[in-house]
């Protein structure tokens, strides 16, 4: 049982290039699915610069006669030999048109452990009206993926809240993209609350390798970039394997609902701290200044 969606909240923090780089590094055969209801196939645009039609992905999935794990298998896309991708909508509006696609879907992806395949599925920002939601909840491992900046951070805990207080996904796990900038990948889990399942560093040119196709440079496979995503690969499959919740952390600390920090004019962001406490200490200025 290994299927594994990956969101975020907003901001764009790296689902689709962690998503495709957990793939590429993903130690058996694994699906690589496009559900970003945005549309427009980031991956086609991206690692393949457009040289492929989007000719074939989801929609026709939802609206063919045969069964969906035979469509699915025809419109799945060969990227490397452990790796096949199934291209999501040409556009939102066509999105739309995939809300009763996600259950039968849902079911297909979970049987496919059974031939010996994972799931990678790229589910774009939480929160839009085409989101496919049913995968969120049926996944065996849904990561919410993160900067630690203070906006991201805003923008991720209401949907940590709203997941912790609702149960909806089967297992929960943040993924930290660019732990250090400026906050620790462990802060921010200890704020918003589901356990830390991996880190990912800050690498804007490696990560053009696989979100724009951008040529990799010589040392691309022995740099951090690479070799986090091979070591998360690793431990999600291991973890996703054997049943085993990522690390547990501090619960989270229960801050002030919908407070915006006050923006720091006069400092910089105090790496050392762990985000949550920034955060109280924000709330105790305003507190005081009011
Ligand atoms: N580890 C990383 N280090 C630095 N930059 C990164 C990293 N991962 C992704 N990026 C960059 O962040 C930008 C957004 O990446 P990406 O499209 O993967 O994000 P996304 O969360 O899927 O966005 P969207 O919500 O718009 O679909 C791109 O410029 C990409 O190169
Ligand atoms: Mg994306």
């Amino acid at each position: 049982m290994a299927v594994i969606v990956l969101c975020s909240a907003s901001g764009s923090p790296g689902v689709t290039t962690t998503a495709f780089g957990l793939a590429v590094a993903w130690p058996r055969p694994i699906l690589l699915v496009e559900a970003d209801p945005v549309g427009g196939s980031a991956i086609l645009a991206g690692w393949f610069q457009g040289a492929r039609d989007h000719d074939t992905g989801l929609l026709e999935v939802a609206f063919s006669a045969e069964p969906v794990d035979e469509v699915l298998n025809r419109v799945a896309v060969q990227i490397s030999d452990t790796v096949r991708f199934v291209p999501g909508a040409r556009s939102h509006i066509e999105a739309r048109e995939l809300g009763g696609l996600w259950e039968p879907l849902a079911d297909v992806l979970a049987g496919l452990d059974a031939v010996g395949q994972d799931v990678i599925v790229d589910a774009g920002r939480l929160g839009m009206a085409e989101s496919p939601e049913l995968l969120l909840q049926r996944a065996d491992l849904t990561l919410l993926v993160t900067r630690t900046d203070l906006p991201a951070l805003a923008a991720t805990r209401s949907h940590a809240d709203l997941i912790a207080r609702t149960g909806l996904w089967r297992r929960a796990g943040l993924l930290v993209v660019g732990p250090g900038r400026p906050y620790s990948a462990r802060g921010a889990a200890k704020l918003l609350g589901p356990p830390l399942a991996g880190t990912i560093p800050f690498a804007p040119k490696d990560a053009a390798v696989y979100h724009q196709g951008a040529a990799p440079g010589p040392w691309f496979r022995m740099g951090a970039f690479a070799r986090s995503l091979r070591a998360t690969a690793r431990d999600l499959h291991a973890r996703v394997a054997t049943g085993t919740p990522p690390a547990a952390l501090v619960p989270a600390v229960p801050a002030a609902p919908n407070q915006v920090p006050a923006r720091a004019v006069d400092r910089e962001p105090d790496r050392t701290s762990d985000p949550a406490a920034v955060w109280t200490a924000a709330a105790d200025r305003r507190r005081g200044q009011a």
